[in-house]
């Protein structure tokens, strides 16, 4: 324990260093992280403009920050800053007793029997889609692209129990517009403006949803807008038609990049180690099951430790902000109120304190014999951790191993000799070059 607590101060940059430090915080946190953390310690602020942030290192950080136990740090003021415009209310950029109620209601959509039943609704079409992706074959793919389209698709059946068709076609395009406007480059609604473009497709997708709110609520739909417009908490409560609309299409959008995000990260990760692809291929083999069903999911261990690998190499929210609402203290500095505090998964999954040889491609490392993950209970935190821990986690889990099961059975995927993934970490994690793979039929 430290002897005595101090302010915390700005560190020192001239204008050029402060707009170089927020170019790489947005190109590369990894390297942006490490500097920051070698040359000024595990608790570093920075001023810019009237903005204060206050950028925390370390599982320590990441515990104080994601269980937030005092409740002095706020979601909502710092998402609603980045992606409140276009994401409203969304249960992520909600706090205390709101934000309980709300996820409350919300768990109805991801209990056993609705999870089955997304499963059985998405393994057929994720069969077909997949096995149309190449006729000859060897045939070059960019994965990146293809895993939006496809995770697009799964979302209208899932999410809004869609058939494929105009309606989907027209949601869909509205909701890549919306989500390409979340965090804009250009902050402002003026016509034209990307952010202008993705509050119009907002608004279509809000009057699509809200008139179909009654047959839904009356209806016995099996989808996660039906299940939503239905869901009660223990005393009755439900949540209101705008309620409903701001959940769907949140939900949406944090399915969507992240998975997409995760599903590229572990094909890139497999095309690199054959032998992993071939193992993976040999588990699903094990399976003895021509379309994956709910009870074969936990047999996938092997599966699970790529995933668990691919996410901690590329976590896909390489950052995690949130909001000072009264000053604290962390490793004997005062961190003041009214600052963005800014944890890194991806700089606690590099660390060397808690991971062996951490750039080294390792999935056993998640094994039950070596268990590094372990070593702190916050040193793995794709998920993020505390009250806003991911709600959809065994949801991914699912869609990944599903669209996984059936590329696997279908093709063995290669990279050129010696390419190199180019990431672009944030704001989700993504190949600036779309992942070039060569695909051969199986
Ligand atoms: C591999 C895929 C995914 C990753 C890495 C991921 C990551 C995250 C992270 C880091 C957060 C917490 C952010 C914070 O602390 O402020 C979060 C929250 C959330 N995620 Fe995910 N997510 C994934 C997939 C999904 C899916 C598939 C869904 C929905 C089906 C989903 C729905 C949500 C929701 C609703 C929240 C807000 C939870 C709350 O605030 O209580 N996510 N996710």
């Amino acid at each position: 324990m430290p002897d005595s607590i101090q302010e915390l101060t700005p560190i020192k940059s001239g204008f050029f260093e402060t707009l170089r430090l927020m170019k790489k915080s947005y190109n590369n946190p990894l390297e942006h992280s490490q500097y920051l953390q070698e040359n000024h310690g595990n608790a570093v602020m920075q001023k810019v403009g009237k903005f204060t942030f206050v950028h925390l290192f370390g599982a320590d950080a990441n515990r104080l920050a994601l269980l937030n136990q005092d409740q002095i740090l706020s979601n909502k003021k710092a998402w609603d800053r980045i992606i409140g415009r276009i994401f409203p209310n969304g249960l992520m950029l909600r706090d205390g007793s709101d934000h309980r109620y709300h996820r409350r209601i919300m768990q109805a959509g991801f209990k056993n029997k609705a999870m089955k039943v997304y499963l059985d609704s998405m393994a057929k079409q994720a069969h077909d889609s997949i096995a149309e992706w190449t006729s000859s074959n060897k045939q070059q793919l960019l994965v990146y692209p293809t895993f939006k389209s496809l995770t697009l698709e799964l979302a209208a059946t899932i999410f809004l129990g869609m058939e494929l068709g105009d309606d989907a076609k027209k949601i869909s395009r509205a909701f890549e517009t919306t989500v390409a406007a979340s965090m804009p480059k250009i902050p402002l609604a003026i016509p034209g403006t990307i952010l202008w473009k993705g509050i119009k497709a907002r608004n279509f997708m809000c009057d699509f949803f809200l008139a179909q709110i009654e047959a839904k609520r009356a209806g016995n739909g099996n989808d996660m807008f039906s299940i939503l417009c239905r869901a009660k908490d223990e005393d009755g409560n439900q949540y209101t038609d705008q309620e409903i609309v701001d959940h769907i299409i949140f939900l949406m959008m944090a399915a969507h990049d992240t998975t997409t995000s995760t599903l590229t990260s572990m094909t890139y990760a497999l095309a690199k180690n054959p032998v992993w692809q071939d193992r993976l291929y040999e588990e699903v083999q094990s399976l003895g099951v021509d379309s994956l069903d709910y009870d074969s999911l936990d047999k996938m261990i092997e599966t699970d430790l790529v995933m668990k690998e691919a996410l901690r190499m590329y976590p896909p929210l390489s950052t995690l902000p949130k909001y000072s609402l009264k000053a604290f203290e962390f490793e004997g500095f005062t961190i003041p109120a009214d600052s963005m505090v800014v944890t890194y998964p991806i700089h606690t999954h590099y660390m060397e304190s808690y991971w062996d040889e951490p750039t080294v491609f390792d999935p056993l490392r998640f094994s039950e014999d070596r268990a590094e993950q372990k070593r702190h209970p916050y040193c793995w935190v794709p998920f993020s951790g505390g009250a806003h821990m991911c709600i959809g986690l065994h949801f991914a889990s699912m869609q990944i191993k599903l669209v996984l099961f059936e590329m696997l059975k279908h093709y063995r995927w290669s990279v050129a000799d010696g390419y190199e993934m180019p990431v672009q970490q944030s704001p989700i994690s993504k190949p600036k070059d779309d992942l070039p793979i060569v695909l051969e039929k199986r």
